[in-house]
């Protein structure tokens, strides 16, 4: 019987039920790297329901990177009131001005150059490569590893893990629509492969998912005692 690859069932479903989220693009069309920046920024700490409304403030007073890079930092910090973690804001507002001073204002497109950016780490790298850009980059943060850590049932405890579901998603990613697919595992990790009671039934990896057919999804990832 001919099956669907991995990143191909999970395409299909982010097709039907992908979560519309203010700096999400169209389907079909490629989000602003700006906007993907400023939204990875937020949602490092932050829930994405909060993150929402300041991320469309921030629009609204600073249409532009070049525009955010041109203010002064007292009303950045001002605007930023409430998410907490005020080093993200002066990180953010030094980022846009680097933006402007090494780039003309236009995002570089390769997860290399904006790791060379301040306040850019490896995930927010590979987020804005992923996802503005459609590059084959792998985004791994908590929902990956969870999600990668039932697929394949590892057993080993974080952070130990982390290397290995690093390296296991990596693999993953397919060269046909990374940036969706990113968004999706994402929203998977969201939605449905949920820490507490994953949803399994409705999951369009139950069939291939390691941990499912164990019965042992809801105990992955492991975490080693303190
Ligand atoms: N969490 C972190 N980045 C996200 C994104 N781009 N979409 C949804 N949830 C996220």
């Amino acid at each position: 019987r001919a099956s669907a690859d991995l990143p191909d069932l999970l395409l299909a479903w982010y097709d039907r039920h992908r979560r519309r989220l203010p700096w999400r693009a169209e389907p079909g069309s490629r989000a602003d790297p700006y906007h993907v920046w400023l939204s990875e920024i937020m949602l490092q700490q932050t829930t994405v329901a909060t993150v929402g409304p300041y991320f469309r403030r921030f629009l609204e007073l600073w249409p532009t990177v070049s525009d955010l890079a041109a203010a002064d930092l007292d009303p950045v910090l001002h605007a930023w009131q409430g998410l907490g973690y005020y080093a993200r804001a002066r990180n953010l507002h030094k980022c846009a001005q680097a933006v402007v001073a090494r780039h003309g204002g236009v995002f570089p497109d390769t997860e290399d150059a904006l790791l060379d950016l301040p306040g850019i780490g490896s995930y927010t790298a590979a987020a804005i490569a992923a996802i503005a850009f459609d590059r084959p980059a792998t985004p791994v943060d908590g929902n990956f590893e969870r999600v990668f850590a039932r697929l394949h049932a590892v057993e080993t405890p974080l952070p130990q893990a982390k290397p290995m579901l690093r390296d296991l998603a990596a693999q993953a990613t397919p060269a046909r629509r990374p940036g969706d697919y990113a968004q999706a595992v994402m929203d998977l990790g969201a939605t449905i492969c949920v820490p507490r009671s994953p949803k399994c039934m409705a999951c369009p990896w139950m069939e291939p998912c390691a941990a499912r057919r164990l019965g042992i999804a809801e105990q992955l990832p492991r975490k080693a005692e303190k």
